[in-house]
């Protein structure tokens, strides 16, 4: 059987894709398996810099497998849910950026799989809402704790309640996207964006998404005591040296990762 997601690597960019277009990417457990085994194997490949995780065909994810979810008792449903976090946490643990490329209908699951990567870039083709509500049920792969962080908590609500899907300009509009491009340019603008970022100095790339994360989830005090530690560690660094050297000495500078 074709894998449901597939990897490729080049040039220190993997792109990873959900390809279950028959159910528009619904999330099912082989799909999650997926998933976890291409972060997974990414997070252990050196060369890895950056992920750019899309779906193909005119979704990106249409949610989880509502068929596979149809039958399940309490505790199935709640094991579902948590295995969606593990995965979940996995791809926003991942220790370089990840750009979800919504290339179509981010709904349910694919809204919170968008969600869990570090940036959204949407095609004009995009969708994205959380629908659970009229399923008769609530999100379960994190919806209620990262919409309300990303949009704020009456946005989050305003999708959350209403359940309708927004088209990819009111996404923008409140900031669950962060930019909107023609569905021709969708992977290429995603890679220039990764491309620019990727060329400051990676051990400030990876610790800045440390420090986001420390603060958001400890609080700004202990985010502020680690930004202090990590920007401390900074100067302890080959690329901090010649990063302000270079300023001082009106040159571009050369990192190394050191
Ligand atoms: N689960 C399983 N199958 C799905 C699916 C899903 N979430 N979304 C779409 N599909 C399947 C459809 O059943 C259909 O399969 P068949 O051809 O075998 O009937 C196929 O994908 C194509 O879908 P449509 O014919 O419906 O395509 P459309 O273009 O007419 O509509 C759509 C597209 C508006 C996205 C519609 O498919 C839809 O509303 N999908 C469900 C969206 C949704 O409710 N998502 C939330 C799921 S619950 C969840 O995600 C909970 C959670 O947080 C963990």
């Amino acid at each position: 059987m074709a894998e449901i997601v597939k990897v490729h690597v080049e040039a220190g960019l993997a792109m990873v894709t959900i390809d279950r277009p028959e159910a528009l990417n619904a999330l099912n457990d082989e799909t999650l398996a997926g998933l976890e085994a291409a972060f997974t194997a990414l997070g252990n490949d050196k060369s890895v810099r950056a992920v750019i995780l899309t779906g193909a065909g005119k979704a990106f994810v249409a949610g989880a497998d509502i068929k596979a979810m149809a039958e399940n008792t309490p505790r199935e449903a709640r094991a579902f849910a948590r295995r969606g976090h593990q995965v979940f946490s996995l791809i926003e643990d991942f220790p370089h950026p990840v750009i979800a490329a919504v290339n179509g209908f981010a709904l349910g699951g694919g809204c919170e799989l968008a969600m869990a990567c570090d940036l959204r870039i949407a095609s004009e083709k995009a969708r994205a809402g959380q629908p659970e509500v009229k399923l008769g049920i609530i999100p379960g792969f994190g919806g209620t704790g990262r919409l309300p962080r990303l949009v704020g908590r009456g946005r989050a609500l305003e999708l959350l309640l209403s359940g309708d899907p927004i088209a990819a300009a009111e996404a923008h509009r409140i900031g669950l996207v962060g930019a909107v491009v023609p569905q021709a340019e969708l992977l290429s603008y995603s890679r220039a964006w990764l491309a620019k970022a990727l060329a400051n100095a990676p051990l400030a790339l990876g610790l800045v998404m440390e420090a986001v994360d420390v603060g958001l989830e400890a609080g700004l005090e202990a985010g502020l005591r680690f930004e202090a530690a990590a920007f401390a560690l900074c100067a302890a660094t080959g690329d901090g040296r010649e990063g302000t050297r270079a300023f001082l000495e009106k040159r571009r500078p050369v990192f190394a990762g050191k």
